[in-house]
C-alpha cells in the first residue's frame, strides 16, 4: 500500500484515458478547486452515507473524505478495473465498488445502502448515449434520501453545446432543482457544477 502521489495519480489518470478514452472522457483529474466545490454539497455534520460516482485516481475522493464527518460513509463505484486498482492501492479508506454506476441500486443493496445523503459524480456524462444518462440518473433519484443533493461537473466551454443542452434538460426533468454554479476558471479546462435537489 502506498500514499497518496498527485504524480502517480496523474500517470494512472493519463495512461487510462490513452487506453479508454471512451471510458475516462477527460484529458486530466479535477482541479482541487473543482473537487472542493463538487464535495461542498457533502452535509457537515452527522453520519452521512456520500456515494462517488467515477472517482478516477480519486481527486474529488480526497476533497470529500477531508469534508466527511467521523464516523460517516464513503463508497465510490468505478468501472475502470486500472483505477480501481489505483484506489484501493492509495486511498485504503475509501469503498471502492467495482462496476457500473447504471447498477447503482443494486450495488448499493450489496453492500448494505439503501439511502444515501450526497451523491458525487465525476461521470463523463456527454459521451453516454441519452438514455443511458436517463437511467442513471433515475437510480440515483432512487437511492437519495429526500433533500439530499446531487452534484455533477461540466467543462464550461461546451457548456452551449446540444450534448451539453441535454443532458441539462435530462437533469432538469428529474429534479425540481438545478442549481449552476459559476465557473471555476482554476481548472483544466475551466468547468461548472450542476447542484441537484428533489427528484420530481
Ligand atoms: C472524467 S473521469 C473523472 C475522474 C475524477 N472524478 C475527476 O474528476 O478527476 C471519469 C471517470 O468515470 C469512470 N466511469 C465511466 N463510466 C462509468 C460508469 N458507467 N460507471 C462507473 N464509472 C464510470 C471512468 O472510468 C473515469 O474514472
Amino acid at each position: 500500500m502506498s500514499a497518496v502521489s498527485p504524480v502517480r495519480d496523474l500517470v494512472t489518470f493519463l495512461s487510462s484515458a490513452v487506453r479508454s478514452p471512451a471510458v475516462i472522457g477527460a484529458v486530466a483529474p479535477s482541479g482541487r478547486a473543482l473537487s472542493d466545490l463538487l464535495a461542498s454539497v457533502v452535509p457537515a455534520d452527522g453520519r452521512p452515507v456520500v456515494v462517488e460516482l467515477g472517482p478516477g485516481t480519486g481527486v474529488v475522493s480526497g476533497a470529500v473524505r477531508r469534508r466527511l464527518p467521523l464516523g460517516g460513509r464513503h463508497l465510490a463505484v468505478e468501472i475502470d478495473p486500472g483505477m480501481v486498482e489505483h484506489l484501493r492501492g492509495t486511498r485504503p479508506w475509501l469503498e471502492v465498488v467495482q462496476g457500473d454506476a447504471a447498477d447503482l441500486q443494486k450495488l448499493l443493496a450489496d453492500a448494505g445502502v439503501d439511502r444515501v445523503d450526497a451523491v458525487v459524480s465525476g461521470l463523463p456524462w456527454t459521451l453516454f448515449p441519452e438514455n443511458a444518462q436517463r437511467g442513471i440518473i433515475e437510480q440515483v433519484t432512487r437511492v437519495l434520501a429526500p433533500g439530499a443533493p446531487f452534484t455533477t461537473f461540466a467543462y464550461s466551454h461546451v457548456r452551449v453545446l446540444p450534448t451539453q443542452r441535454r443532458f441539462r434538460a435530462v437533469l432538469e426533468e428529474a429534479f425540481s432543482e438545478v442549481r449552476v454554479t459559476p465557473t471555476v476558471w482554476r481548472n483544466l479546462p475551466p468547468a461548472l457544477a450542476y447542484q441537484c435537489r428533489h427528484p420530481r
